[in-house]
């Protein structure tokens, strides 16, 4: 059980203060009664709570899918820098951060979450979660670099990128490769093609597990998990 005043606050109804003034005012209902008392415990899910007559549902958790556009840092804030965080207006709780980091200049999917223990299955390396990126690369990517990818390579540091799988979609002056790791090290796909010796030109995640960015949205779109991606993620 939890206090009503955290309850609403959960729920973005406002500050603690604020909500604990809304309670006090005779704002707040619980199961059709008023309740006026901030600390009153009240079971999520199992009772109802009404604000100004507005039902007020509570979620544990949210999960959104967004598709990460170029200029956004991954951080819930920055003193300089446009967040990912900013992108999700319809965020109840406070709590919410992205799981695993994209680059500034990359984008694609990326998860939004509050929670954590999801977000540590899907990025422990230990997990082994595929995580499929496409990129645009300067330069003729060739055989001989898909055999390095799957041999595993010293990306630099004294960093090694464990063993992937690099799918060559077109090979040219500019190349369009597919690329499958199970890990994210820092800048990890540029390094990874650094040390043989190309650059990329642009990188975008296009999975992490069973979760598929939606190609209906588009860059700095985002909506909710629904319950099946859900249930194939956990
Ligand atoms: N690898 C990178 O180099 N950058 C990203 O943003 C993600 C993976």
């Amino acid at each position: 059980m939890i206090r009503l005043d955290k309850y609403l606050a959960d729920m973005g109804a406002g500050t603690r203060q604020e909500v604990k003034k809304y309670i006090r005012q005779g704002k707040v209902y619980v199961d059709g009664s008023k309740v006026t008392k901030p600390e009153f415990k009240v079971e999520p899910n199992e009772q109802e709570v009404s604000l100004d007559g507005d039902k007020i549902c509570y979620e544990e958790f949210e999960y959104y899918m967004l598709y990460k556009p170029a200029g956004y840092v991954s951080a819930t804030q920055d003193k300089k820098e446009k967040t990912v965080l900013e992108l999700i207006k319809e965020k109840k709780r406070k709590d919410l951060f992205p799981a695993g980091r994209l680059d500034k200049d990359t984008e694609g999917l990326l998860l939004i979450t509050n929670d954590g223990e999801l977000a540590h299955r899907l990025l422990s390396p230990r997990k082994h979660v595929d995580k499929v990126y496409y990129a645009k690369i300067q330069g003729m990517v060739d055989e001989r670099d898909i055999r390095i990818f799957a041999e595993g390579m010293d990306i630099g540091e004294g960093e090694r990128a464990k063993p992937s799988r690099l799918c060559i979609l077109s090979s040219g002056e500019i190349s369009e490769i597919e690329l499958t790791i199970q890990e994210g090290k820092y800048h990890q796909v540029k390094r990874m093609f650094e040390s043989v010796g190309k650059k990329v030109l642009y990188l975008k995640r296009l999975s992490m597990g069973s979760l598929w960015l939606d190609k209906s949205l588009k860059p700095g779109e985002y909506r909710k998990l629904t319950n099946e991606e859900l249930n194939e993620l956990c």
